[in-house]
């Protein structure tokens, strides 16, 4: 067919459709009936390729034509009367007209027109939206370093996406939801940003913070950082020795172990409401003092800061006389947290108190039950003894016969059966 019977083609039916709509009354009934003609918006990303379908159910040989926002005619039938060779014929037969659209721009936007050559001539539309992914996202922290307990801020950018992003955000697996921000640039492009406020803890060191971009044209697309947390040092006294009780003369070692972010550059040990005995060695985070005494009773703390704050942990040191003879429990450690609770330490002496009361009386009871046993048993012996003499006294003629007799003992028992017989 050559291109000129074409043209004449489409002005006959151009008129054709004049005619008949103009007769059948207004062109606005034409989507009414239009049952037969069926098309659908499409999606696609900047830059790729853009399928529009025109599909007709029960075709009587109409024509069909598929026409761009211009109204201008892109594909009649299988031929392409307009220029632009990003068109391309996919597929055509009676049923469908499909055509492909490459290298699509934002100019390609709007509604394309499907139309079939029926009495009235039937149209159809078909909106292409183009979508433009955003730039890669942005994350950027107010502050590199933050202190526990102080608020943070970080944002997240998507640049120039169409249409506009939204952005959630998420810490480590919990979900959060920032404040966003659309702002619309001159070329009717989204910038959204999003600001995550955050107070932090302890726990978050080191937690990644991550910025998750949802759009259309894009999947998986996400930003993180990681949070850095100041926090002031966790303080613990360790008991080095005496691993039993604290007695006088024995010698003490306590360790003061601290750590936090940063590191704590200082660890003092002090003596509440006193000196520290003046023979006390301190090296670092160790206190050591030899030969004790019991005028050093008291609560012994170490103390460790860093640039955040301090914290620290007490040591109550009780000094036993070496004497004792129910040893009473070790002195122990407590944290601050819990420093109104160190003179509770009675509760548990009294306990032990109770408990080694109770297994001295329950040696004492069995002893007693022994010697009672025991005595019982020389007692019932004795009996036998005395019973022998007895015989002896009967058997013997005189009294002295029969000390003899008893004297013999039971020892005797068979020259005494000897008698018998
Ligand atoms: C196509 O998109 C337009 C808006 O652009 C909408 O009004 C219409 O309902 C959509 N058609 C279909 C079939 O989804
Ligand atoms: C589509 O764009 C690519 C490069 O972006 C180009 O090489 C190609 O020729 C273009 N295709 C058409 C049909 O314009
Ligand atoms: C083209 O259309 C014909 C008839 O409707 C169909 O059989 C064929 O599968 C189509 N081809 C493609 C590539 O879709
Ligand atoms: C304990 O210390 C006091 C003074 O600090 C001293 O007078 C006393 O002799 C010391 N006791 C012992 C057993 O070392
Ligand atoms: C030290 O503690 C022990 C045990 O509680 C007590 O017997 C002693 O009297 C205390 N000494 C001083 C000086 O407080
Ligand atoms: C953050 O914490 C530090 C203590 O490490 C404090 O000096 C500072 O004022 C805090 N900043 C804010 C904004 O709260």
């Amino acid at each position: 067919m050559s291109e000129k019977s074409v043209l004449t083609h489409m002005l006959l039916f151009f008129l054709f459709s004049l005619f008949s709509s103009a007769s059948s009354g207004a062109s606005q009934t034409i989507t009414a009936q239009g049952q037969n003609l069926v098309t659908g918006n499409v999606s696609v990303i900047e830059g790729e390729t853009a399928t529009i379908s025109c599909r007709v159910k029960n075709n009587d040989d109409s024509v069909i034509q598929l026409l761009n926002p211009n109204r201008q005619t892109i594909y009649f039938k299988d031929v392409r009367p307009l220029k632009d060779s990003r068109f391309q014929l996919v597929n055509f037969s009676d049923n469908e007209l499909r055509v492909s659209l490459s290298n699509v721009t934002l100019s390609d936007e709007g509604r394309y027109v499907c139309q079939l050559y029926t009495d009235p001539p039937q149209e159809a539309y078909a909106d292409i939206t183009v979508l433009v992914p955003p730039g890669n996202p942005i994350i950027e922290s107010r502050e590199d370093v933050v202190s526990e307990g102080n608020e943070t801020e970080i944002t997240c950018t998507a640049m120039g996406s169409k249409p506009a992003s939204s952005i959630t955000w998420m810490k480590g697996d919990q979900i959060l939801q920032g404040e966003e921000t659309v702002e619309e640039t001159y070329d009717r492009m989204f910038t959204v940003t999003s600001q995550l406020r955050l107070t932090v803890s302890k726990e978050d060191d080191g937690v990644p913070v991550i910025c998750i971009i949802d759009h259309p044209a894009v999947k998986d697309f996400q930003a993180q950082k990681y949070l850095e947390v100041q926090y002031k040092p966790e303080v613990k006294i360790v008991v080095e020795f005496p691993q039993g009780p604290t007695r006088e003369g024995e010698n003490l070692e306590l360790t003061c172990k601290a750590k936090g972010k940063p590191q704590p550059h200082q660890i003092n040990w002090l003596k509440v409401d006193d000196d520290v005995p003046s023979h006390a060695v301190i090296t670092g985070s160790d206190l050591y003092i030899e030969n004790l005494n019991k005028s050093y009773n008291g609560t012994y703390r170490c103390v460790a800061s860093n640039l955040v704050g301090e914290a620290y942990d007490e040591y109550i040191l009780y000094v036993y006389d070496v004497l004792a003879t129910t040893p009473p429990p070790t002195t122990t450690t407590i944290n601050p947290d819990a420093a109104q609770d160190s003179r509770a330490d009675g509760g548990p002496q009294k306990i032990d108190h109770a408990v080694i009361g109770g297994v001295v009386a329950v040696v004492v009871f069995a002893m007693l039950c022994l010697l009672i046993i025991l005595g019982r048993y020389f007692a019932r012996h004795k009996g036998t003894y005395f019973t022998h003499e007895a015989k002896g006294a009967e058997d013997a003629a005189d009294a002295d016969t029969a000390i003899i007799n008893a004297e013999g003992g039971h020892n005797n028992t068979d020259d005494k059966k000897e008698y018998y017989i």
